[in-house]
């Protein structure tokens, strides 16, 4: 009897670890490799502490991932002086980072951008806005080039911060914000292209239109030559993607944290023409993106046409209990999109 006993143990220990989700995990760090993704479940570090990453972006070297994001406070507050939309708040705690070979079990590698808790005149004090970090790799300089979207705590400065570290995991020092192109920007991403040119992507003129702009060779200033994109369509929340020579822009439409309909375009060259397509959610809550909003299309390195749709799924109250939506990109035979909404998804297959 003691025998059996024992075996039903085993047997429930084995089952147990082998359906045991990524995010919404239990286990203080234990993954494996048959691990899920459950999109929108609270996803724990290595520590066993929830991710504290948003509106993220992933940078794959040597053989590692790093994901950066903005490191929220613990308190939301709204901001009654921007009456014209719910402006929930909260302290702005730099950019954190967390490394993974897997991209299951992530470590906590630390606040890789850390907040200026001393000047109130700082882009990074507590009490401004800090969103969308993402990190390229400079071949040339061997630099880390960092940029986000730096703003005051009205969103009326609406520009743009550079940081560059010698490590993927900082720190990085902070090299000061402009107006790119001498324009808002706001919501942004980073793309860096196959034959090294980088691009910053934004979101100008009041949030209306998306700026292309091609970085300098060292990724840390504009070279000017820039296009307008999407012109008065409201477009944020841009991931930008490569596959099979075209280029996919996924963004958001402007409805402050609320989550609205999803729209992707491609083109045969980063500064446009641009050709919308329309939404690439499929499923459950695809009209809402499954209440996500776009932040990076990850490709899987080493795996054949394997990406990853990267989204934050904002809880506006308590924005450091914003979670992350994690769906496999899938292309039909015409190369169009479907992100299909999956309760939980094995990131192995
Ligand atoms: C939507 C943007 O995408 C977010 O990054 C953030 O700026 C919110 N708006 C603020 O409402």
């Amino acid at each position: 009897m003691k025998k059996f006993i024992f075996a039903c143990i085993l047997l429930l220990h084995a089952f147990c670890s082998f359906s045991q989700p990524v995010a919404g995990g239990k286990s203080k760090g234990k993954v494996d490799s048959q691990s899920f993704i459950v999109p929108g479940a609270e996803w724990k570090d290595t520590d066993g502490n929830p991710i504290n990453a948003h509106g993220g972006g992933i940078l794959y070297h040597k053989g590692t991932y790093y994901w950066y994001g903005e490191h929220k406070g613990d308190s939301t507050y709204w901001n009654p002086k921007v009456p014209s939309w719910e402006c929930y708040r909260t302290e702005a705690g730099g950019v954190s980072c967390y490394s993974s070979k897997d991209l299951k079990s992530w470590k906590f590698e630390g606040i890789v951008l850390k907040p200026n808790l001393t000047d109130s005149l700082s882009d990074l004090h507590p009490s401004n806005v800090l969103e969308r970090p993402k990190v390229i790799y400079n071949e040339k300089t061997k630099k880390f080039v960092m940029w986000l979207h730096v703003d005051s705590h009205d969103y009326a400065k609406a520009a743009a911060g550079v940081a560059v570290s010698d490590s993927p995991a900082g720190e990085f020092k902070y090299q000061g914000s402009i107006r790119p192109n001498n324009a808002m920007s706001r919501d942004m991403t980073l793309f860096k292209d196959e034959d090294g040119k980088a691009y910053h992507v934004y979101s100008s003129e009041h949030n209306k239109t998306l700026y292309i702009s091609l970085l300098t060779d060292d990724y840390l200033q504009p070279t000017g030559t820039f296009t307008r994109n999407f012109i008065d369509k409201s477009r944020e929340a841009p991931a930008v993607f490569k596959r099979k020579g075209k280029y996919y822009i996924l963004s958001s439409g402007c409805t402050g944290w609320d989550p609205n309909q999803a729209e992707y375009a491609v083109a045969d060259s980063m500064l446009g023409q641009w050709t919308v397509k329309g939404n690439p959610c499929s499923g459950k809550d695809a009209e809402f993106t499954f209440y996500g909003q776009s932040t990076h299309v990850l490709p899987i390195a080493g795996k054949r046409d394997a990406y990853i749709a990267m989204f934050d799924k904002w809880n506006k109250k308590d924005l450091i209990n914003s979670r992350y939506i994690w769906l496999p990109v899938k292309f039909t035979d015409n190369a169009e999109l479907d992100i299909a909404w999956q309760e939980k998804w094995n990131i192995d297959n």
